[in-house]
């Protein structure tokens, strides 16, 4: 978190300390109304289409639990597709007897959005895809297949998680109905944050799985109302210093540009690439026609869960992404665990030097 942010979070929790948490949020109110219009500008929507949630999985989940499915529906879904989001799938397969059929992926490794075209049929009831997976750089045509879910009329859920905060994203050009992101990766934004964009007449179509009083007041004793706007999805009680956090972490990241920020930061990544290439026994792991700033590598020898712990020791953090997270990606590649290392725009060459020599070091 950029010192902000930290700054924001603090200073709420603070003033709730010293005056008391309603109070705080009284005295706050501007600016925590405020954080909508920012994430409304940060993905270009309005800001009755904008819902917060304490991390991007309760967000999709909301609006896939609020989709209504009749048996024999069909989803059509990408092999990068992230575990959460097909372990639900499972589940309305099981309880609601949808049917769930994968795009296969062109031979580069993004979604094939020929085969999604031919695919579409009169039971297919969503679209749903992971723009940048959980296990590396791939960008998967996220507008592409946009453009096919409005030609036929097929709601399309897209999870940005990974996407958001490293490059421009306008759901207009994206053409998705529902759009979901967490806070606390590439936009720098607090852990248990996150958000959820939905079309206004998506909002107006549908009743959330699950409301309380704040989605729905209680206005009289056998009647609720449910809310005209995107917040219909969230529910009374919320971490305001934890938005606060995130307000003024996308305000950042708009203050800098994504376009900006995007070039840095893929920039980086592919020089990463570049100097990986050179470590004997190293294969980079990323597919698709362009790469983001997700580097995903094994090296020869290395136990990945090991090198991740041996590097933080150096104060160098990367990551590990382990198959269940992708599986269909990853048994369709045959994928061991993965090193990921996702350089952002406030890193340094030097850095990248310093995590290559670590790696030459271990290996
Ligand atoms: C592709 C993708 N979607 C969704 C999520 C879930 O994000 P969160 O953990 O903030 O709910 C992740 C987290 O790693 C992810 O990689």
């Amino acid at each position: 978190m950029p010192q902000p942010v930290i700054d924001a979070v603090v200073e709420h929790t603070l003033l709730e300390a010293r005056i008391g948490g309603y109070e705080a949020q009284a005295a706050k109110a501007d600016q925590l109304d405020a954080v909508y219009d920012r994430l409304a500008e940060l993905v270009c929507a309005a800001r009755q289409e904008i819902a917060l949630f304490e991390n991007a999985t309760a967000a999709w989940c909301q609006a896939f639990y609020a989709l209504p499915f009749k048996p024999g529906d069909r989803i059509l879904t990408c092999e990068a597709e992230y575990a959460a989001n097909y372990v639900a799938f499972l589940q309305r397969a099981n309880h609601d007897g949808i049917v769930i059929d994968v795009v296969p992926s062109d031979e580069s490794g993004s979604l094939d959005v020929t085969a999604l075209e031919k695919m579409i049929d009169d039971r297919t009831a969503l679209i749903a895809m992971t723009w940048v997976p959980t296990n590396g750089g791939l960008v998967n045509p996220a507008a592409a297949v946009g453009k096919v879910a409005r030609a036929h009329g097929i709601p399309y859920l897209l999870d940005a998680c990974q996407a958001v905060g490293q490059m421009p994203v306008d759901v207009n050009v994206l053409g998705c109905d529902f759009l979901t992101a967490t806070g606390r990766k590439f936009l720098r934004g607090p852990r248990g944050t996150g958000f959820l964009y939905i079309s206004e007449p998506q909002v107006q179509r549908l009743e959330p799985a699950m409301i309380d009083h704040f989605a729905a007041p209680w206005i009289s004793k056998d009647n609720f109302q449910l809310r005209e706007d995107a917040r219909r999805f969230e529910t009374w009680e919320n971490s305001y210093a934890l938005r606060a956090g995130l307000g003024v972490a996308v305000e950042y990241a708009n203050s800098l540009g994504l376009k900006n920020i995007q070039a840095r930061a893929w920039g980086l990544a592919a020089d990463l690439r570049h100097m990986l290439m050179e470590i004997p026994g190293c294969q980079l792991r990323d597919t698709g026609s362009e790469n983001c700033a997700i580097v995903s590598f094994t090296i020869e020898g290395l136990d990945p869960i090991k090198t991740v712990a041996k590097l933080r020791e150096r104060n160098i953090n990367i990551g590990a992404s382990d198959p269940a997270s992708t599986r269909l990606d990853a048994d369709a590649r045959g994928l061991p665990t993965l090193l990921r290392a996702a350089p952002h725009y406030y890193n340094t060459t030097e850095e990248l030097e310093r995590l290559i020599l670590g790696l030459r070091q271990l290996a």
